[in-house]
């Protein structure tokens, strides 16, 4: 089976247009905060780097990279390949991904980041998918897209560790 881009489902304008609002939006909440930012390695790179962009305060941001384990249970446990290198006691985080499908992921890293003793967590994906809110329980506290339930490429997302470059989201075809 050989894979290849279908359809165009947001264009690389209408993301940069959309970190911009929501860049205005986190400005405005984490005022007078101390915000860090955790991506998540490797989808949330050019998400991350355009939102920064467009956020108007001084802000750390730094790298989580998790690896899942799937086992015969829904709930799968998640563990960090790769820790933060900042120290986030007492500082606002908010977590950034690329996507929210199950929820898995950020349910279980926004629980990490309370362990560590950030002082707020909040969580922030570019798309969402609507089956989200089956499997885990997780609020999204700013979200670019929602999505039809397509498997998508491009901007960070990929298929077989490829095409995380494209500079703008495409559903993938399966020839
Ligand atoms: P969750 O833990 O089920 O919410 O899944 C989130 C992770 O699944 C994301 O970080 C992506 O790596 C991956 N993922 C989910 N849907 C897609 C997709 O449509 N394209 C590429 N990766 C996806
Ligand atoms: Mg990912």
């Amino acid at each position: 089976m050989s894979a290849s881009i279908g359809k165009v489902l947001l264009t690389h304008e209408q993301i940069v247009d959309r970190c911009e609002e929501l860049g205005t939006i986190i400005s405005r909440d984490y005022q007078d905060k101390n915000l860090v930012i955790v991506g998540l390695l490797n989808g949330s790179v050019p998400f991350l780097a355009e939102l920064v962009k467009h956020i108007s305060l001084p802000l750390r941001f730094d790298f989580v990279r998790a690896k899942s384990y799937c086992g015969t249970t829904m709930r799968g446990k998640l563990e960090l390949v790769h820790d933060l290198d900042l120290d986030i006691h007492g500082q606002d985080v908010l977590v950034v991904d690329d996507i929210l499908d199950s929820g898995q992921t950020m349910s279980c890293i926004a629980t990490m980041m309370e362990e560590k003793g950030a002082k707020s967590v909040r969580t922030c994906c570019l798309l969402m998918k609507p089956d989200v809110k089956k499997d885990y329980e997780v609020h999204l506290d700013y979200c670019g897209f929602e999505i039809p339930n397509e498997f998508v490429i491009g901007f960070g997302l990929d298929y077989d560790e490829l095409y995380r470059n494209l500079p703008y989201i495409g559903v993938l075809k399966l020839d």
